[in-house]
């Protein structure tokens, strides 16, 4: 962690002992008795981020759904860890909620691998329409329920994600040669950036600006709210329609604070999920707009000449031998069902 964050971690542990001074328990559950839980969500990018914004707008709904029982502190610019430190956290239910990205999910259970693929949806409406299936979803988003007491509340869309690097845009998989790529940290990205030529640093996404400064990366993929919030648009410049991945984030919790509060409130918190996921993939695309402009603005070149039929039948292999068990063969059948 850096020292920012460490600075940040403990005003947050400092916040949440105040809370349960004044009977205001994080990370508590269901206490009754007049008192209030704030639920402490965990988020790794800014608050100008559509997820950040819908967080707080299901804050403020359960508060109101629960007469003032349960409300929601969002923790933004990963002052509460990277990804892969708050997951445990909320593992063992210190830290009560949290987005996270899918790759993470790997290590629990690997068949979320099938939509951390690349190349695999067609587009968002098609990814909106799988995760809201929940004959699709249901058993996914509670495997890990009992093995690491985490629920997952759902999917988000999470843009797009495309490669740039400090040094030329980048056409076809010989562009990537000798390359070094961040990607997040999975098997199966380290396996993808790979067969897309380049070479594969798996980290988190809050080490990866000074790692582009530095040089210790050449590059890195994700989506252009990333590239110009984080600022990678001042270090690695060049940014290529690749359009490899369109991996999703979940809204995760953890399963014992979940099933502590009475259940007419959890009911209340379930029933407010698809509304905040909706709005935070409807606010995605519009500031995916905005981050084009304003990186843009500060010299960023976006290059569309990009052979990504290239790519994708570099990556087709991996695809093939990741559908390798009937649970990931039916998430995949039910995504080429949505891509129509
Ligand atoms: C996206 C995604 C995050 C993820 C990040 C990353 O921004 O929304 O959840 O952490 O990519 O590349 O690490």
């Amino acid at each position: 962690m850096q020292a920012k964050k460490i600075a940040a971690a403990v005003v947050a542990g400092i916040t949440a002992l105040a809370l349960s001074a004044c009977g205001s328990p994080a990370g508590g559950g269901g206490t009754g008795g007049g008192e209030k839980t704030t639920f402490r969500l965990a988020f790794n990018q800014t608050e100008a981020h559509p997820q950040f914004k819908a967080a707080e707008e299901l804050g403020k709904k359960l508060e109101q759904a629960t007469d003032g029982r349960y409300t929601i502190e969002v923790f933004a610019n990963e002052t509460l860890g990277s990804q892969n430190e708050v997951v445990q956290q909320v593992s063992d239910g210190t830290v009560d909620m949290m987005y996270i990205g899918g790759p993470v999910m790997e290590s629990f259970n690997q068949d979320f691998i099938v939509f951390n693929l690349p190349y695999v949806f067609d587009s968002p409406e098609a990814q909106a329409k799988v995760f809201a299936d929940e004959a699709v979803m249901g058993d996914l988003k509670k495997s890990i329920e009992g093995s690491k007491k985490i629920t997952v509340l759902g999917a988000l869309h999470a843009g797009v994600r495309n490669v740039y690097n400090a040094k030329k845009p980048v056409t076809s998989p010989a562009d990537l040669a000798g390359m070094k790529i961040r990607v997040q940290q999975s098997d199966s990205q380290v396996k993808m950036i790979q067969d897309m030529g380049g070479v594969a640093s798996p980290m988190g996404q809050g080490d990866v600006y000074s790692a582009l400064q530095t040089g210790v990366l050449d590059g890195a993929e994700n989506n252009e709210t990333v590239f110009n919030a984080l600022k990678h648009d001042e270090v690695a410049k060049y940014y290529s329609y690749t359009r490899h991945l369109m991996i999703p984030d979940y809204l995760l919790m953890s399963t014992e604070v979940l099933n502590k509060m009475d259940e007419k409130d959890r009911t209340a918190l379930l029933e407010l999920i698809p509304e905040t996921i909706d709005a935070a993939n409807k606010g995605f695309m519009e500031f995916v707009e905005e981050s084009k402009a304003a990186s843009e603005k500060t010299g960023a070149k976006f290059n569309d000449d990009v052979d990504t039929s290239a790519f994708k039948a570099a990556t087709e292999s991996l695809v093939k031998a990741s559908i390798n068990n009937p649970v990931r063969q039916k998430l995949y059948d039910a995504v080429q069902k949505a891509n129509g």
